[in-house]
C-alpha cells in the first residue's frame, strides 16, 4: 500500500471508531471511502450489525461482494451517520465533492443522515474552495444553454471558469449513475461558497452541484502524525 492509500486508511479506520452497533449507514465513495466500506465489512463479519445505503453503484458492489448488509433511501429514509471522503474541506467543513461523479446521491445520502463525517488525508484541506474544479451534474437535454446559464451564474460569483465536459480516460463522455452528465468547473477560488451554491441551483438543468455547505459535522483528517478529528471553525 503506498504511503497516500494508507494514510486514507487511517482516517477511514478513526472513523470506524464511530460506528455503532444497529447503526443506519451512508456508505461513501471514492478511494477514502472505499477504504472506509473494507474496514466496516471486517466488523460485520464479526458480528457488528449495521445497514448501508450506498452512494454509488460502484460502493453497492463493493459493499454487496463483502457482506455489508444494504437498505433503500426507500425502505430507511433516516440515516444515523454518513461517511465520505471530499475534494476539498474548507476551514468550516464546507466541502467539494463529485471528483468520482457520484455527488447527486452523496449528498442525498449525507442529507438524510444525522451527521456525515468526512474522511481525508491532509491534502484535501485548503484555507478556501475553489481549487479542485467545482463538478456541476446536469441535465442532458439543452446541454449548450444550461451551460451557459451556468457560467454567467459563476460570472456573478467572482468564478472565471472555464468549464468542460468531463469525459472519461477513453474520451467518451462520463455519464453518472443518474444518466446525467458533469460540468467540472474551475473556479480557482470561491469567495462565497453559500451563495454560489444557491445560484447554481436556481439554473434549470443543473441537477446537483459539488458544494456541499454545512452537511458535514466532523471532518477526519489523516497525516503522518495520526488521524485527526477536526470540528467545524467559523460557524
Ligand atoms: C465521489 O463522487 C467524490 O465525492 C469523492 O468522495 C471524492 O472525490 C473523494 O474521493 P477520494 O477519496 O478518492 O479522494
Amino acid at each position: 500500500m503506498t504511503d497516500a492509500e494508507a494514510l486514507k486508511r487511517d482516517a477511514a479506520a478513526k472513523a470506524l471508531t464511530y460506528v455503532e452497533d444497529g447503526m443506519r449507514l451512508g456508505l461513501g465513495t471514492g478511494s477514502t471511502a472505499k477504504h472506509f466500506v473494507d474496514l466496516l465489512a471486517e466488523r460485520v463479519k464479526t458480528g457488528l450489525k449495521v445497514v448501508g445505503v450506498p452512494t454509488s453503484e460502484v460502493t453497492r458492489a463493493q459493499a454487496e461482494r463483502l457482506g455489508v448488509p444494504l437498505t433503500t433511501l426507500d425502505e430507511t429514509p433516516e440515516l444515523d451517520l454518513t461517511i465520505d471522503g471530499a475534494d476539498e474541506i474548507d476551514p468550516a467543513l464546507n466541502l467539494i465533492k463529485g471528483g468520482g461523479g457520484a455527488l447527486l446521491r452523496e449528498k442525498i445520502v449525507a442529507a438524510a443522515s444525522a451527521r456525515m463525517i468526512v474522511i481525508a488525508d491532509a491534502s484535501k484541506q485548503v484555507p478556501r474552495l475553489g481549487r479542485y474544479p467545482l463538478p456541476i451534474e446536469v441535465n442532458v437535454f439543452g446541454l449548450a444553454a444550461t451551460r451557459r446559464a451556468i457560467e454567467k451564474v459563476l460570472e456573478v460569483a467572482g468564478c472565471p471558469g472555464p468549464i468542460s465536459v468531463r469525459t472519461k480516460a477513453d474520451g467518451h463522455v462520463f455519464v453518472t449513475d443518474g444518466g446525467h452528465m458533469i460540468l467540472d468547473a474551475a473556479c480557482a477560488r470561491i469567495p462565497d461558497p453559500a451563495a454560489l451554491a444557491s445560484r447554481l441551483h436556481s439554473v434549470p438543468g443543473v441537477v446537483e452541484h459539488g458544494l456541499f455547505i454545512g452537511l458535514a459535522s466532523l471532518a477526519i483528517i489523516a497525516s503522518p502524525g495520526g488521524a485527526e478529528v477536526v470540528g467545524r471553525i467559523g460557524q
